[in-house]
């Protein structure tokens, strides 16, 4: 028999974007809890703040790293810097990413293009920083951060700027998955439902809320901690035999 499966991050370092708020911050907590030190990536003035104490908190090691998704020298600097604090780069978790809405019929393209930036172009680029470094090696997993957006139209949102950046998403997913295979790369995307991340627990969106919870099979919004369990899931050995995957994680809300 071969040996069992194991949940365990300890092929080495781990680099997660967006890791300042929300789901990436669970995530760089949830990945260091499975034993991978984490490089936390934010744009701005990022100190690692809550992310890093969070990371201490759980016997994890973390360090924070400034540096914007869209620009690609940024993030070479970002992955050569992990790796020289951290270690070989073996699990990167592509998750920053903006919210944006409005009427098609009025859409901008400059606003098409900010959110096309970030999502999709900064989701790529990060991917090739890592990739860059992990081919050599002969081995990586790589997580994308989509959305239930990318699979239907949200009801009563009108947001086709952000839906289709995510159905891309997904789909540079498998692109890069069938691409990597050869090199012993694993490229998979968690798709999440609903999320009680700082953007959705503004009192302004409470309504809003109680319909995206109502309209959810499960009748609430997921806890970020409950994306990163599937995220680490797809970085570990566990899934060895997984890449090119979209895995929902939306408590049924696309059951119906
Ligand atoms: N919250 C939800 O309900 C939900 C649902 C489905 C998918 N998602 C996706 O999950 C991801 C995280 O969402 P969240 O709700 O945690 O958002 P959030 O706003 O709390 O966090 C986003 C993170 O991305 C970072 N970021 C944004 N632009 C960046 C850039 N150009 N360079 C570097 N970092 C940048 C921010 O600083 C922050 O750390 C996004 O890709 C989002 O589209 C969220």
């Amino acid at each position: 028999m071969t040996a069992p499966v194991s949940f365990a991050l300890a092929r080495g370092s781990a680099l997660v974007t967006g890791a300042s708020s929300g789901i990436g911050q669970a995530v760089a907590v949830a990945i260091a809890a499975a034993g991978a030190a984490v490089a936390c990536v934010s744009r701005g003035t990022f100190d690692g703040g809550e992310t890093l104490a969070a990371i201490d908190a759980v016997g994890g090691h973390g360090v924070a790293i400034t540096a914007d998704v869209r620009d690609p020298e940024a993030m070479a600097a970002a992955v050569a810097r992990a790796e020289a604090e951290l270690g070989p780069l073996a699990y990167a978790v592509n998750n920053a990413g903006i919210g944006a809405g409005g009427a098609a019929l009025n859409l901008s393209r400059a606003e098409w293009e900010r959110v096309y930036a970030t999502n999709v172009t900064g989701v790529f680029l990060s991917a090739q920083a890592e990739a860059r470094v992990m081919i050599p090696r002969g081995f990586g997993a790589i997580v994308t951060i989509g959305s239930i957006s990318g699979h239907i139209a949200n009801r009563g949102l009108r947001q086709a700027v952000y839906n289709s950046s995510k159905a891309a998403v997904a789909h540079l997913t498998r692109s890069l998955a069938a691409e990597w295979a050869p090199h012993g790369i694993r490229v998979n995307c968690v798709s999440p439902g609903y999320t009680l991340t700082p953007m959705n627990r503004r009192p302004e969106v409470a309504d809003e809320v109680e319909r995206f919870a109502d309209e959810t099979p499960m009748k609430r919004l997921a806890d970020p901690m409950e994306i990163a369990g599937p995220v680490v899931f797809l970085l570990s050995d566990a899934a060895s035999f997984c890449t090119g995957a979209d895995l929902l994680v939306d408590g049924g809300f696309t059951c119906w």
